[in-house]
């Protein structure tokens, strides 16, 4: 079948990578963006801008204080999708996994996957993980650019430090990227050139409409790979693709691996 399409062309290229979205974070406890009950439902997405954050740091502050309480305020841990995907990283049959989640899942499961062990930051592109909208568990000055560990200041935020400053005095900014704001720039090159060479590349748990992210499978696509869509719901990409399947993460991830490492 389908499934067993994906797995051969994923044991046989050269390269091979797959984009998430919020989808595959969703079993682990983290709400969507869209959809029902989605994040932006309750929040105003125009309030989470770049341009808001230069104008009314404070405001902007207080904001996305509520919207991480909202979206991290829970335990939450890799589910079996992250960890299937971790697994094929791992055993040499990706070579990277791109995600526009901040949730920092796709390194925990990396590093579970290689008992602790785990490769260089990957801000400079470079790595198994890209995390192409940046990692809300870090801050960021908007001065010295120095990042740091993110829940002691945004603790300090909770106390009323309104916008929360650097020792440099600089305002800090969560490390993600906001709209309105450039992806890092080594993290879409890499992706994109993942995108143009892969064999097979795998877009999962996205509704594939905020751009750049969204181009990358059609961009694979155009490039000749096989290309596979796996989302509870519909996308823009879907007739442009080889395979679609509309399973849950949890589900169809771990059957892929193991038709894959049969
Ligand atoms: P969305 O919330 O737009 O889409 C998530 C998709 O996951 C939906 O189409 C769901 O049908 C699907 N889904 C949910 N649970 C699933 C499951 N268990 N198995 C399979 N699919 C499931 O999230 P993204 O596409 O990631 O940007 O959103 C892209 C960007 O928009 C985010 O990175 C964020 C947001 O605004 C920034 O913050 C810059």
């Amino acid at each position: 079948d389908d499934l067993e399409t994906l797995a051969e062309a994923i044991r046989t290229a050269d390269t091979a990578a797959v984009l998430t979205g919020a989808g595959i974070s969703a079993p682990s406890g983290i709400p969507t963006f869209r959809g029902d009950d989605g994040v932006w439902d309750h929040f105003d997405e125009g309030q989470f801008t770049y341009g808001r954050f230069r104008s009314d740091p404070e405001g902007f502050w207080a904001d996305r204080l509520e919207l991480q309480e909202a979206m991290f305020g829970g335990e939450y841990e890799p589910n079996a999708g992250h960890e299937a995907l971790a697994a094929l990283e791992r055993d040499g049959y990706l070579d990277a996994v791109c995600t526009q989640n901040t949730d920092g899942l796709h390194r925990d499961a990396a590093v579970a996957a290689r008992d602790g062990e785990t490769d260089a930051p990957n801000v400079d592109g470079e790595g198994s993980v890209l995390e192409l909208h940046g990692n809300a568990r870090r801050v960021r000055c908007t001065d010295c650019g120095r990042r740091r560990e993110g829940e002691p200041i945004f603790a300090r935020a909770a106390d009323g430090e309104l916008p929360p400053t650097c020792d440099c005095g600089g305002v800090y900014k969560p490390d993600v990227v906001l709209f309105g704001e450039q992806l890092p720039g080594a993290v879409i090159q890499r992706a994109q050139s993942l995108a143009r060479e892969s064999d097979v590349f795998l877009a999962i748990g996205s509704s594939l409409v905020v751009e750049p992210a969204a181009s990358l499978p059609r961009r694979a696509a155009s490039s000749g790979a096989t290309v596979g869509v796996i989302n509870l719901e519909s996308t823009p990409c879907d007739a442009a693709v080889d395979v679609v399947r509309r399973e849950d993460v949890t589900e169809v991830l771990p059957r892929l691996r193991e038709l894959v490492e049969s």
